[in-house]
């Protein structure tokens, strides 16, 4: 059997995609804040699900808590890291920055870091970041969480590279959404908002075929493409 952890899953985007991943048979170890949750989503399948709760910006306890979350598994596979947080924040309210900032960047790398650092211990392993489309450009809404996005996508990258200048079977995955109907969806003007359920299945998808990089849903390449050679000019009318 399988383990993964996924770190993020008391809702949306990790909680839809541990019950995939619980129904295709894997050991999954799900993380997050909220502990009431994570007991309910145990409750619903004991056996298969372990479940530790954290909070990623403690960067100083992640190296314990996912220790012992493995040892409780049995192993590691998989980790898929879907903890995020971000604001629209046009006032630039430091204090909000900051937490996106320690959330999506200190936290994210303490957990990247150990994720590979125990899957080159091992010699293989297969590491999974939720980073966003709205890494690619800036945004004026929220500057915070689109830097700290555009930080993951090149934090993945580098990671990426990294194994291929290896010779052991670790591979880094990078699930690029639009908008997906969470919590985190947040503001005017959303537009292809794809179910979660629908999301979470496309994610399972390019986990299991090892994708470098996946847009959720597809179509959204369209536009990353397209927003990676917008020039400045317009970008400063959006
Ligand atoms: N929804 C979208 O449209 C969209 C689009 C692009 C990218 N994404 C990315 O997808 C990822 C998942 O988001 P979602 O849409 O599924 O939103 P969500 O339902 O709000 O889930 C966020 C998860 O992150 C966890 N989390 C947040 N802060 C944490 C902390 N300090 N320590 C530990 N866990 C923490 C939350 O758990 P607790 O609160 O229990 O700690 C929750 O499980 C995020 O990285 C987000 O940026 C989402």
């Amino acid at each position: 059997m399988k383990k993964v952890i996924i770190v993020g899953a008391t809702s949306g985007i990790g909680r839809n995609l541990a019950k995939i991943m619980v129904a295709k048979g894997y050991k999954v170890g799900v993380t997050g804040r909220r502990l009431n949750l994570l007991e309910e989503i145990k409750s619903q399948n004991p056996s298969q699900i372990c479940c530790k709760s954290f909070d990623i910006k403690n960067t100083s306890t992640l190296h314990q808590h996912l220790t012992e979350l493995v040892s409780e598994l049995g192993g590691l596979d998989i980790l898929v890291f879907s903890s995020g947080t971000g604001d629209l924040n046009e006032t630039l309210d430091f204090e909000l920055e900051k937490n996106c900032i320690d959330t999506n960047v200190l936290g994210f790398t303490a957990i990247a870091d150990w994720a590979y650092s125990f899957f080159q211990e091992q010699k293989s392993g297969h590491f999974v970041g939720i980073s966003s489309i709205g890494g690619i450009r800036g945004n004026r809404m929220a500057p915070a969480y689109s830097a700290s996005k555009a930080y993951q996508i090149n934090y993945l990258e580098g990671l990426r590279i990294k194994t291929s200048k290896s010779t052991l079977p670790i591979v880094i995955t990078d699930i690029r959404p639009g908008f997906i109907d969470t919590d985190m969806a947040k503001g005017d003007g959303l537009f292809w908002v794809v179910p979660v359920e629908k999301a979470a299945k496309q994610i399972f998808y390019a986990i299991k075929h090892k994708k470098k990089i996946a847009y959720i849903s597809k179509r959204w390449t369209l536009i990353a493409a397209l927003f990676k050679i917008l020039p400045n000019k317009l970008m400063e009318k959006l």
